[in-house]
C-alpha cells in the first residue's frame, strides 16, 4: 500500500450559474459560469493507491457509479493504471447546496494526481475534475474563475487579491442534504421546462456585463447581474413539470432581508444555488451588519463569513485516513 497524500479545495460559488449540460460531449456545461472561490470553507481529500477505486465522504461510502467515469478519465489523462482509495472531509454541510461536489472533485483530482506522482497543469486538472462535476472545473482555481459554455477547462479571471474587500455571507437555513441532486434537477428541467432554451441563450448575455462589473469591482452592478442569474435559473426550475422548488420559508426570509438592507443603502446581493442556502455578497465593512440582519430575519439560520479564496493545494493527510 502506498502512503496517503491529501489536497484541499474550496467550493466554487457561481455568480453566474451553470445549469444544464450540452447534449454532446462528456459533462460539458450548456451555459457559461463565473464564480468566486469560497475562502473559509474547504474539502480535504486524502488518497492512496489501492486495489480498487473507492470514495468515502465524511465517513459515508459513495456509490461507485457516481465516480466511475471520473476515475477512468483521470487514468487516461494521467496515463496511469493505478486504482485509488479516497477519503474526503468537508468543513461544511455536504450535498446541501453549498457546492460540496465542486470542492470535492477538485480536491480528489489533485490528490489522485499527487498519489500517482504526476505533475499536472491546472488546466488539465480542471478538465479532469469537470468529469466528476462541472462546477469542480472551477474549484481548481482560486479567486474569480470563468468556465465558458462548452469549455473543457475553467480559467482564472482574477486572483483573490483583485477584490480583498469582498465578503460572502453564507446563510445556512437548513443543514442536511437536499431532496433532489442538482444533476437530476438539471436533467429534469432541461427536458421538461419550456423556459430552458431561453435560459441557455439569456445566460450568455449576462457574461460581458458581469465580467465588466467584476473588473471594476462594482458591487452594485455585479450584484444586479448575480441576482438576475440565480432568479432566472430558479424560474426555469419552477416552470418544469413537476416544478422543482429548493427554497424554504427561511430562504425567502433571507432574500427579503437582503432587499431591506439594499433599501437602507447597504449593499447586500444574494444568490441561491440548488438548495435552500443563501449566499450574500457584501463589503467587509458591511459584513457584520448583513450577518446580524440575516440572523434576526430568519431565526435559526447559521451564518459563515467567506472571502475570495485560493485554488486547490496540497494539504496534510487526514488522521482518519491513515
Ligand atoms: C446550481 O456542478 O454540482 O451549483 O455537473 O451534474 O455534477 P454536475 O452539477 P454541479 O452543479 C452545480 C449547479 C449550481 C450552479 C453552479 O455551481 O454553477
Amino acid at each position: 500500500m502506498s502512503s496517503w497524500v491529501a489536497c484541499r479545495a474550496s467550493p466554487s460559488l457561481a455568480l453566474l450559474k451553470y445549469w444544464g449540460k450540452q447534449e454532446a460531449g462528456d459533462n460539458l456545461p450548456a451555459t457559461p459560469s463565473l464564480a468566486v472561490a469560497l475562502g473559509g470553507l474547504y474539502t480535504d481529500t486524502s488518497v492512496r493507491l489501492a486495489e480498487k477505486d473507492s470514495l468515502v465522504v465524511g465517513g459515508a461510502p459513495q456509490d461507485p457509479g457516481r465516480s466511475e467515469r471520473f476515475f477512468e478519465c483521470l487514468r487516461s489523462r494521467l496515463e496511469v493504471s493505478h486504482r485509488f482509495e479516497a477519503s474526503s472531509v468537508n468543513s461544511f454541510p455536504t450535498a446541501a447546496g453549498l457546492a460540496s461536489s465542486s470542492s470535492g472533485f477538485a480536491a480528489l483530482a489533485a490528490a489522485c494526481a499527487r498519489a500517482a506522482g504526476r505533475e499536472v497543469p491546472l488546466e488539465d486538472l480542471s478538465a479532469i475534475a469537470r468529469i466528476g462535476s462541472v462546477s469542480a472545473a472551477r474549484s481548481v482555481f482560486g479567486g474569480f474563475v470563468l468556465l465558458p459554455a462548452g469549455a473543457h477547462s475553467a480559467r482564472q479571471v482574477f486572483d483573490a487579491s483583485h477584490w480583498p474587500d469582498l465578503r460572502i455571507v453564507v446563510a445556512v437555513t437548513r443543514r442536511g442534504s437536499k431532496p433532489v441532486s442538482s444533476r437530476d434537477a438539471m436533467r429534469e428541467t432541461s427536458e421538461r421546462s419550456p423556459f430552458y432554451r431561453d435560459w441557455v441563450s439569456h445566460s450568455q448575455a449576462l457574461l460581458p456585463e458581469a465580467l465588466q462589473a467584476l473588473e471594476k469591482r462594482d458591487l452594485e452592478k455585479l450584484g444586479d447581474v448575480v441576482r438576475t442569474s440565480y432568479s432566472m435559473m430558479h424560474a426555469v426550475m419552477l416552470a418544469s413539470r413537476p416544478p422543482i422548488l429548493y427554497w424554504l420559508p427561511a430562504t425567502l426570509a433571507v432574500i427579503r432581508a437582503c432587499g431591506e438592507l439594499r433599501a437602507r443603502g447597504v449593499g447586500a446581493w444574494e444568490t441561491v444555488d440548488a438548495g435552500p442556502q443563501v449566499k450574500i455578497l457584501c463589503t467587509v465593512q458591511d459584513a457584520e451588519l448583513v450577518t446580524r440582519h440575516v440572523r434576526e430575519s430568519a431565526p435559526g439560520t447559521e451564518t459563515i463569513l467567506c472571502f475570495p479564496g485560493d485554488g486547490v493545494q496540497p494539504a496534510f493527510a487526514a488522521e482518519s485516513a491513515s
